[in-house]
C-alpha cells in the first residue's frame, strides 16, 4: 500500500481550501455595477451578509432602475434664476395649457406683498408638448416671467412622478433652499405664513416631510387597469402604500429631499407620484408627518383660518383671488387670538 507523505497530505487541504475560497472572495468584493451587470438574482446577496442589506424595492436585475435623472433635463430651454440659500422654494406642478391658473398664481400669492425678512420663490414645473401653440406659449410666458422650469419628458399625467423628481433635483442641486414645497397650480398657498412659520415656529429642521396624511383605506394600490392610479405588481408589489402625504401640498427639508432623491435612484417609479415619494421616504428612513395645516378640500374656511392653513386644494382663479384677499386681511383682524405654532 502506497504511503502518502503527511506533509504532502497537509499541502493538498491547503490548495484546495484556498481555490475554495475564491470564488466566495469575488461574490465578497464585486460591487453593484457589476453585480447588476452579471444579471445576478436576488438569492446571490444572501451569502453577503456584510454588505449594505438590500430593499426588495431596489432593482437586483438591471432592469427596473431608478428614475434617470439626467433624462429629465433639456439643454434646449432656460431654466429659472434661483438665489442659492432661500428659505423656501415653491414648485408648482402645472400643465403646459394651463396658463390661466399659472397667470392667476402669478398675481396672487405668488406675488410679494412688500419687502419681508423671508426670502422665497416659486417655480411652474412643465413638460413637453406636441401642441406647437402651447409650447410657444410657453416660450412667451418663460421670456416674460422666467419661472418655468421645463423639463425633457412628455407632460402627461402618468408622468407626473417624473416631473417631481425633476423639479427637486434641479432645486436640490441649484438652490439649496432650506425647505420645499411640493404643490399643484390648483391650490391657494399661504405666502404670507408659510416662510414665517418655517423660520420662526418650526423646530423638526432636518429629516422634515410634513402634509395631509391618507387614511390606509386610501393607501390600498390601485390594480385596476383602467384607472387614473392603475399601478401593476411589476413595478410595486405591496398591496399598500406606506403612510405618505397627498400631492396637494406636503414640505420638505433639504436634506430629506437630498435622501429622497438618493432613494429615487435606486426605486423603480410608479406614476402615482405622491405615494412614490412616500415609498423613497421610508426607504431613506423619514417618517412623514402629518398636519392639518393642509386642506385637501376648499370649503368655507373662516378668516381667522387663513392664520393656520398653508395650503388649500381646489381653487378656482375667481376663489384664489379671494384666498388672496383673505390672507392679507386675516393678517390684520387675527392679531388678537394666540397663534397656534405647531405643524397640527
Ligand atoms: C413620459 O415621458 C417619456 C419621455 O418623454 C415618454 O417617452 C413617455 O411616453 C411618457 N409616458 C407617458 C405614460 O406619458
Amino acid at each position: 500500500m502506497a504511503q502518502v507523505h503527511p506533509l504532502y497530505l497537509k499541502g493538498l487541504i491547503c490548495v484546495s481550501i484556498l481555490l475554495s475560497l475564491i470564488p466566495l472572495w469575488c461574490l465578497l468584493v464585486m460591487t453593484d455595477d457589476v453585480q447588476r451587470r452579471w444579471q445576478l438574482s436576488s438569492h446571490f446577496f444572501l451569502l453577503q451578509g456584510n454588505l449594505p442589506r438590500r430593499s426588495r424595492l431596489q432593482a437586483l436585475d438591471g432592469t427596473r432602475r431608478g428614475v434617470d435623472f439626467p433624462s429629465l433635463f433639456t439643454s434646449s430651454q432656460t431654466a429659472p434664476h434661483c438665489e442659492p440659500g432661500q428659505l423656501l422654494f415653491i414648485l408648482v406642478t402645472s400643465a403646459p395649457g394651463n396658463s390661466e391658473p399659472r397667470q392667476v398664481i402669478r398675481r396672487t400669492w405668488a406675488a410679494r406683498e412688500g419687502p419681508t425678512p423671508y426670502q422665497w420663490q416659486s417655480v411652474f414645473l412643465v413638460g413637453q408638448t406636441a401642441d406647437v401653440g402651447v409650447t410657444q406659449e410657453i416660450q412667451r410666458e418663460q421670456r416674460e416671467f422666467g419661472d418655468l422650469l421645463v423639463g425633457n419628458y412628455l407632460d402627461t399625467y402618468r408622468n407626473l412622478t417624473l416631473k417631481v423628481m425633476h423639479g427637486f433635483k434641479w432645486v436640490a442641486e441649484r438652490c439649496q433652499p432650506s425647505y420645499i414645497l411640493k404643490t399643484d397650480d390648483d391650490c391657494f398657498v399661504n405666502t404670507d405664513r408659510l416662510p414665517e412659520f418655517l423660520q420662526e415656529h418650526n423646530t423638526i429642521k432636518t429629516g422634515l416631510y410634513a402634509g395631509s396624511l391618507f387614511p390606509r383605506e386610501k393607501r390600498q394600490v390601485i390594480r385596476e387597469p383602467s384607472s387614473k392610479w392603475y399601478v401593476s405588481r411589476q413595478d410595486y408589489l405591496p398591496a399598500e402604500y406606506p403612510p405618505y402625504a397627498s400631492g396637494v401640498g406636503y414640505v420638505l427639508s433639504l436634506d430629506a429631499a437630498q435622501r429622497i432623491l438618493w432613494a429615487a435612484e435606486r426605486v423603480h417609479p410608479i406614476p402615482v407620484e405622491d405615494a412614490y415619494v412616500g415609498i423613497l421616504a421610508q426607504e431613506a428612513g423619514i417618517r412623514v408627518k402629518s398636519s392639518a395645516r393642509f386642506a385637501k378640500h376648499n370649503v368655507r374656511w373662516r378668516l381667522c383660518n387663513y392664520r393656520y392653513l398653508m395650503v388649500i386644494h381646489h381653487l378656482s382663479p375667481q376663489e384664489q383671488e379671494v384666498a388672496k384677499g383673505n390672507m392679507l386681511r386675516a393678517r390684520r383682524a387675527c392679531r388678537g387670538g394666540l397663534e397656534v405654532t405647531k405643524w397640527k
